[in-house]
């Protein structure tokens, strides 16, 4: 530190040198070092002393202020994926697309399918009507959409009900005279006497009703009749005549089913 200080010194008083003051004038060889100028005057010229000990290292200076920023450093990776944006806006409407092919086939092709299926359908019901006479004879009958059928053996009114029942079907009901002549027919060609039908007054003495629960909408009765004879007759019967008696059901009578 005392060289540079020493330098300064030599530095600032080089001008002076020309206000002539009575600082020791030197002749232009002799260049003053800083020795004569400062430490070794008024004494004689003596040789340069030696360089002294460093000093003791100073106190920590106080901290610079920050030193420029520095260059830009070389571009990143790129960053992750970031999460999606937000939704943007509605596009605006898109250009009219081309007429599309009409949906419909051409009406000739469209009669001529019809017409093809009125065909088929014409003769699958001549087919199913014959399936439904020859099923029918001799031991059933149809009556519109109804279907009597009777397997001509004789069974208690519960055990009746359970071989329609498990055959898909129930007991007879009829709900017209047609479709009571229907089974008087039937009767008459098993030559059984009577058979069951479905209706009872086992809920309601003297109500009686279909298995739906249902009052009768048609009846048959023949006359003095339903009298529940003995007081247990809770099951109907239909003769030979068509006519109906309530009758006893645990009495063994001719099996007609209806689908
Ligand atoms: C029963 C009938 C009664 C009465 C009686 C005459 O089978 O259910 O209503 O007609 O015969 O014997
Ligand atoms: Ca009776």
């Amino acid at each position: 530190m005392p060289l540079l200080l020493l330098s300064v010194l030599i530095l600032v008083t080089q001008p002076l040198r020309s206000l002539g003051t009575e600082m020791k004038t030197y002749t232009e060889k002799t260049v003053p070092d800083a020795c004569t100028l400062v430490l070794c005057s008024p004494v004689e010229n003596g040789l340069p002393g030696r360089d002294g000990r460093d000093g003791k290292e100073g106190p920590r200076g106080e901290k610079g202020d920050p030193g420029p920023a520095g260059a830009m450093g070389p571009k990143g990776p790129p960053g992750a994926r970031g999460p999606p944006g937000l939704k943007g806006d509605r596009g605006a409407p898109g250009d009219r697309g081309e007429k599309g092919e009409s949906g419909l086939p051409d009406a000739t092709a469209l009669r001529r399918q019809v017409e093809a299926l009125q065909g088929q359908v014409q003769r699958l019901q001549g087919a199913f009507n014959r399936y439904r006479k020859v099923d029918l004879f001799p031991d059933g009958r149809g009556v519109g959409e109804k279907i009597f059928k009777t397997g001509g053996f004789q069974k208690s009114f519960q055990e009746a009900q359970q071989v329609c029942r498990q055959a898909g079907g129930e007991l007879a009901s009829p709900r017209s005279a047609a479709e009571n002549e229907a089974l008087q027919q039937l009767v008459t060609a098993q030559n059984k006497g009577a058979a069951f039908l479905s209706m009872t007054d086992s809920r309601t003495e003297g109500k009686f009703t279909y298995p739906t629960g249902e009052t009768l909408v048609y009846s048959n009765w023949a006359p003095g009749e339903p009298n529940n004879d003995g007081g247990e007759e809770d099951c109907v019967e239909i003769f030979n005549n068509g006519k109906w008696n309530d009758k006893s059901c645990g009495d063994k009578l001719l099996v007609i089913c209806e689908f």
